[in-house]
This record gives structure tokens, C-alpha cells and sequence, in this order.
């Protein structure tokens, strides 16, 4: 008799908006050897687009609306509750526009990874192309990062750089730069659920060594 698979780490994400991302990480998932299972999609804006696209693909939707919370603390522990309904092995933001507070990162220490669209540690927080332009940088990219206390400032695990062309807005870069999220974070993600990437106490660990520096995917 054969033995029974095991069972596959299951992923949970979370998204606000459009959910491109989203979708690259659906797609990936039909792969036939994808060693993770999506197992639920959440949202804090009931319109956001990212819960059609789940709801196409068959995945459970949940929304806490932040609107309907008086405090961060409060809607961070109603999404903490539904998360823990799924109980995920992996918890993906995805264009979750959210400050997360520190019990709810804590609670959820090395399970937790988001998608920064800078090459980190620079242009934390929001405008992240406009800045990259107004700069003058050469090149420019996105972070795939554990999520820890400090806000975009988690261990990072890999970067894809995209180069800047002397014609571009903030619209142009930004469509470069998420053509590059939609391949990195499935990398990443699999990474993960083959448990080569783990969080460790400063650093981000990868096949058990100690990652000092974010593995880097060029420009193509
Ligand atoms: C991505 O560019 C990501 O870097 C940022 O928000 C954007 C989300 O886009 N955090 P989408 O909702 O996945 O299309």
C-alpha cells in the first residue's frame, strides 16, 4: 500500500487591491510539482478586486472591513481570528495596504512574508517609484521580505531589479516592477513551503545558512 503524501503547507493571503500578485501566486499554485495549497484569501476592502479573482479560482474569501473598526488593535484581532480559523502555515501579503500592530506580527513571527515594491532598505513605505525617479536612480526593483516590528524593515530574502529608462513615470516603472513581483514571490513562496527559507533572529536563513545578503534576480 502506498503511504499517504504529506499533507502540503497550507497559504493564506491577504491583499487590498487589485491583486496581481495575487494572481501570479494562483497561477503558480496549478503548477503540477507548486508544493504549497492556498487555502484562503482575505481582504479589508470588500471591493477589492483580489476577492474576484479568488472567488474564480475557488478559494475561501473572508473580508474585515477596517472601516468597521474603532482601533488598529481591534481589526488587527478580528483578522488575527479568522486567520487562526485557517490556521496557515503561511501568511502572503499581497498589496495588503495595512500597518500590521506588533502583537499581530509577533503572534505570527516567521510565517509572514511581504512584497515591498523598492529595493530595500531603501523607499520604505508608500511613492516608492515617484522617489526612485525623483532620485535619479539606475535601477530600481522589488523585495520579498519577512515581516517583522519594524515597517518594511523585516530580514529580505530576495530582490528583482529593474532598470530605469530615461523616459519613465511612476506608471511605467511601477508596471515593470510588478512584472518582476508576479515571478519573484512564487520563487520565494516555494522556497518556503519546501522549507529552504526560514526567519531566523537578525537575518533571513536560507538551506540553513545564514542569508546576508538578499539573493538578487537581474534585470532581463
Ligand atoms: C505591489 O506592487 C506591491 O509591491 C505593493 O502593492 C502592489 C500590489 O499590487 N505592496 P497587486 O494588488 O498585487 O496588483
Amino acid at each position: 500500500m502506498k503511504a499517504d503524501p504529506a499533507p502540503q503547507p497550507s497559504i493564506l493571503i491577504l491583499a487590498s487591491g487589485s491583486g496581481s500578485n495575487l494572481q501570479a501566486l494562483i497561477d503558480a499554485s496549478r503548477e503540477r510539482d507548486f508544493p504549497g495549497k492556498i487555502v484562503a484569501v482575505g481582504c479589508n476592502r470588500p471591493q477589492a478586486f483580489a476577492l474576484e479573482r479568488a472567488a474564480q479560482a475557488n478559494i475561501e474569501t473572508f473580508v474585515v472591513d477596517h472601516t468597521k473598526y474603532q482601533s488598529r488593535e481591534e481589526f488587527d484581532g478580528a483578522l488575527m481570528a479568522e486567520i487562526l480559523r485557517h490556521n496557515p502555515d503561511l501568511i502572503v501579503l499581497a498589496g495588503f495596504m495595512r500597518i500590521l500592530t506588533t502583537d499581530f506580527v509577533r503572534a505570527f513571527r516567521g510565517k509572514l512574508l511581504n512584497v515591498h515594491p523598492s529595493l530595500l532598505p531603501k523607499y520604505t513605505g508608500l511613492n516608492t517609484h515617484q522617489r526612485a525617479l525623483d532620485a535619479g536612480e539606475a535601477v530600481h526593483g522589488t523585495s520579498i521580505h519577512f515581516v517583522t516590528e519594524e515597517l518594511d524593515g523585516g530580514p529580505v530574502i530576495a530582490q528583482a531589479e529593474v532598470q530605469v529608462l530615461p523616459k519613465d513615470t511612476a506608471e511605467s516603472l511601477e508596471e515593470r516592477v510588478q512584472a518582476r513581483e508576479h515571478v519573484l514571490y512564487p520563487i520565494v513562496i516555494r522556497w518556503f513551503c519546501e522549507g529552504r527559507i526560514q526567519l531566523g533572529s537578525d537575518f533571513a536563513m536560507f538551506d540553513g545558512e545564514l542569508l546576508k545578503s538578499p539573493m538578487r534576480l537581474p534585470d532581463n
